[in-house]
């Protein structure tokens, strides 16, 4: 079937299987590797991605469910020029990540919450991310990244 959405701010259109999912998608067809499968069963939120600004498990939804609908992974957040979402930036000033497996769904997850609420406070912000899962970081650097980055966003605004 065909699938016609947004992706990362473009217009794509792609032929897939109706029974795939929107990870396999991405990372199969738009080579969105960032995209991280891990459960697959909608506990880690390793593959969060946006779909019209609120963030999904990718791994449970099944691609053709995006049809017309906008899609961003982190492959979508940094600006054309290069310069790095300030979340990003944050998770790097940070030091908010080792293995790196959990970061694109929680930038992902984060960005959701601090778009429609950038003075989230502490007890928010560790709430809203209780569905990504971290393996090896340890979630204070994480925190304080996200902590960081609602700051900045703040301030460009
Ligand atoms: S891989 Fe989708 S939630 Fe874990
Ligand atoms: S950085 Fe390794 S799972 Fe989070």
């Amino acid at each position: 079937m065909k699938l016609s959405f947004e992706l990362n701010g473009k217009p794509a259109t792609l032929e897939i299987e109706q029974r795939e999912s929107l990870a396999e998608v991405l990372r199969g067809r738009c080579r969105l590797t960032g995209v991280k499968i891990s459960c697959e069963a909608q506990v880690c939120g390793s593959c969060t991605v946006l779909v019209d600004g609120l963030p999904v498990s990718a791994c449970t939804l099944l691609a053709y469910e995006v049809r017309g609908k906008r899609v961003t992974t982190i492959e979508g957040l940094a600006e054309e020029s290069g310069r790095l979402h300030p979340l990003q930036q944050a998770f790097l000033d940070h030091f908010s990540f080792q293995c790196g497996y959990c970061t694109p769904g929680m930038i992902l997850a984060a960005k959701a919450l601090l778009d429609d609420n950038s003075v989230a406070t502490d007890a928010e912000i560790v709430a809203h991310m209780n569905g990504n899962l971290c393996r090896c970081t340890g979630y204070l650097p994480i925190l304080k990244a996200i902590r960081q980055a609602a700051n900045e966003m703040r301030d460009e605004k």
